[in-house]
Order: C-alpha cells, then sequence, then structure tokens
C-alpha cells in the first residue's frame, strides 16, 4: 500500500472548497503518455492552477499501472522543478481514477497511490448505484482518498430522443444519493457527452444549450455541494479543421461552446472533465508537421510540437474557460 500523501498529491475536498466558494472549476485533464503529462502539469504550474490528473482504466492499461504511477509521482517533481525555476507557487495536485467500474480497480487504484477515485454505477439501476458507490466511499474515507460518484447516463448522440428524461440526471435523486452514499462529489448529465461528437447540428448552427434548469435543481437539492461536468470538451475547430486538412476525417465533430463551460463554471461545477480535447490538439498537431514534413521521422520532432500545442491549449483553457489560473490557495 502506498499512500498518495508520500507521493506529494492531495485529495480533492480543498480544491473544491476554494473553487466552490471562488466561482470556478478545476480542471481534470486526461493522460496516458509522456507528452500529454507534461503539458498538464507546465501548463498548470505556470498559470498556477490547481489540477486533477485523471486516469481512465484505459488509460491505466496503456501505460501499464505501475509504470503510470511512477510517471504520475515524477509529475510531482517536475511541477516542483517548474515551480522553483519560474518564481511559482507549488500546485495542488490530485491523482483520479476516471470512470472506475468495480469495487476492485477503486481499490488497486487507491492501494498504489490515487487520491481520489471516481466509482461510475450512473449505468446501473439506483440501488445498485448507491450500493456499489456506498461500498467504495467506506474503503476510501479510511484512507482520506475522495469519492465522485454519478447520477444520470450522458447523452450519446445516436441516444434516442425518446430516452432524454432517463439521460438527464433526475434531481429528485440527488439528495438521498448523496446522504446514502457519503461520495464527495457528484457527476450530472445535463446535456454533455464523451468524445468529438457531441450533437447533430447542421452547418453554422449552434449545438443545443446545456440543461442548467436541471444543474439549478440540483444545487437547490444539495446546496453547496461540488458537481462534476464530464464530457466537457468544446471540440475546437480549429483543430477539426487542421486534422480534416492533412487528411484526417472529423466531419462533424461538435463539442460544448466554451461560453457554456465558462457559465457552468461560476455555478456549483468544481470539476470539469477534459479529454478529447487534448486528444485532438495532438493530434492536429502530429497530422500537421507528418504531412508537411514527410522525411521527418524522429518522433520528438513531432511529439514536441504536440505537446507545446497542449500546453497553449491548456494553459488558455485555464484562464479563459475554468478561471482556475492564480488559484494556489
Ligand atoms: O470519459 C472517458 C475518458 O475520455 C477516457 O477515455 O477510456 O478511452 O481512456 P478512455
Ligand atoms: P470529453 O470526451 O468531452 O473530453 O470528456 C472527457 C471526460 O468526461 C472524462 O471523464
Ligand atoms: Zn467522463
Amino acid at each position: 500500500m502506498v499512500s498518495y500523501k508520500e507521493l506529494g498529491f492531495v485529495n480533492t475536498k480543498e480544491m473544491f472548497k476554494d473553487a466552490m466558494e471562488k466561482g470556478y472549476a478545476i480542471p481534470a485533464y486526461n493522460f496516458n503518455n509522456m507528452e500529454q503529462l507534461q503539458a498538464i502539469i507546465t501548463a498548470c504550474t505556470l498559470t498556477q492552477s490547481p489540477v486533477i490528473l485523471q486516469v481512465s482504466k484505459g488509460a491505466r492499461k496503456y501505460a501499464n499501472q505501475t509504470l503510470l504511477r511512477w510517471m504520475a509521482q515524477g509529475a510531482v517533481e517536475l511541477m516542483k522543478e517548474i515551480a522553483s525555476e519560474s518564481g511559482l507557487k507549488e500546485i495542488p495536485i490530485a491523482l483520479h481514477l476516471d470512470h472506475g467500474d468495480s469495487f476492485e480497480l477503486c481499490k488497486s487504484c487507491i492501494e498504489t497511490g490515487f487520491s481520489s477515485v471516481m466509482i461510475d454505477g450512473s449505468h446501473l439501476p439506483y440501488e445498485e448505484n448507491v450500493e456499489i458507490t456506498a461500498k467504495v466511499v467506506e474503503y476510501a474515507h479510511k484512507y482520506d482518498v475522495s469519492v465522485e460518484g454519478e447520477l444520470g447516463v450522458l447523452a450519446g448522440i445516436e441516444e434516442d430522443v425518446k430516452a432524454e428524461k432517463s439521460i438527464y440526471t433526475n434531481p429528485d435523486d440527488v439528495e438521498d444519493f448523496v446522504k446514502s452514499t457519503g461520495v464527495d462529489s457528484l457527476a450530472i448529465a445535463i446535456g454533455t457527452s464523451h468524445g468529438a461528437y457531441k450533437f447533430k447540428v447542421k452547418p453554422g448552427e449552434q449545438p443545443p444549450p446545456l440543461r442548467f434548469d436541471i444543474l439549478e435543481e440540483v444545487e437547490k437539492r444539495i446546496p453547496g455541494f461540488p458537481i462534476v461536468l464530464h464530457g466537457a470538451s468544446s471540440v475546437l475547430q480549429e483543430y477539426v479543421e487542421m486534422i480534416n486538412k492533412y487528411g484526417g476525417d472529423l466531419s462533424g465533430a461538435v463539442g460544448v461552446p466554451e461560453d457554456q463551460l465558462r457559465k457552468a463554471a461560476q455555478s456549483a461545477v468544481c470539476k470539469i472533465n477534459i479529454d478529447s480535447d487534448g486528444r485532438l490538439a495532438m493530434t492536429a498537431k502530429v497530422r500537421e508537421i507528418l504531412w508537411t514534413q514527410p522525411a521527418e521521422f524522429d518522433p520528438r520532432k513531432y511529439l514536441g510540437p504536440a505537446r507545446e500545442e497542449l500546453i497553449n491549449m491548456y494553459m488558455r483553457k485555464n484562464r479563459e474557460v475554468l478561471g482556475s489560473a492564480n488559484r494556489v490557495y
């Protein structure tokens, strides 16, 4: 058993308290490899933003769980180095399991240094969701690890309109869920979805607004409780266009407009999950370089610029969308 405290991570308690009080959201950026991790740490240290490093089950498998744990530990050291060289403060970093699907996976992450886990029982019947979430909470809290639960299923673009009511979080459930499980934060479904194809819109059309009415109703039922927004990539069109220009095909890719995220960040939404935007930025830059410099075969020559692109994107997100820059407490 290795405690996250020994590795230099923090749980999400203080992060969410500050974000709730001051009306901003903590960025939760996913990583799978070294360049993504370096970019997240660099951008968040330079903008003085607390950050949640997110690891999915798939990421853990891809990078190898042992290597990944050491990479995350190394990330804390990298943050200290950047802070010291730039005369900046050290930033709080949480290591979080994204979309944990079993008690065993959550337990394994807690035992290998994670400071926060998500148990995603959102696809289960309500009582089963409560049961598995409460079980994870009971174990995690013994080690001062934070737990995120989820109520409501994030819409997929293929979802039938008739299923609409069962997709969005039902505000009537949230109070009981939070009380019965003891979770520290709650992910809700208000119209976002994972991936690069969030809405079916015709060219030039705006995607439908998020269901802020549901968010407001949830806030009334559990005042001051930290809410999490998944599927919050904006699918920046400059990257979609670059990808399409340099041999890719992402026609029709659409995300959540950034002004909606700005509004959400000022509410009880304390954690905003972004993965796809990072994937798109990295892919766009790699495609551009491989397309325009066909003789290039040194991975540093395309992954390095891709990392720079990521740094710039994350810095801008922290400053202009989440409001998390200059929030080191
Ligand atoms: O919510 C899903 C995240 O984007 C992680 O995706 O399971 O492909 O790593 P992944
Ligand atoms: P995006 O696919 O919109 O980036 O969502 C990521 C996410 O919710 C990770 O849990
Ligand atoms: Zn998610």
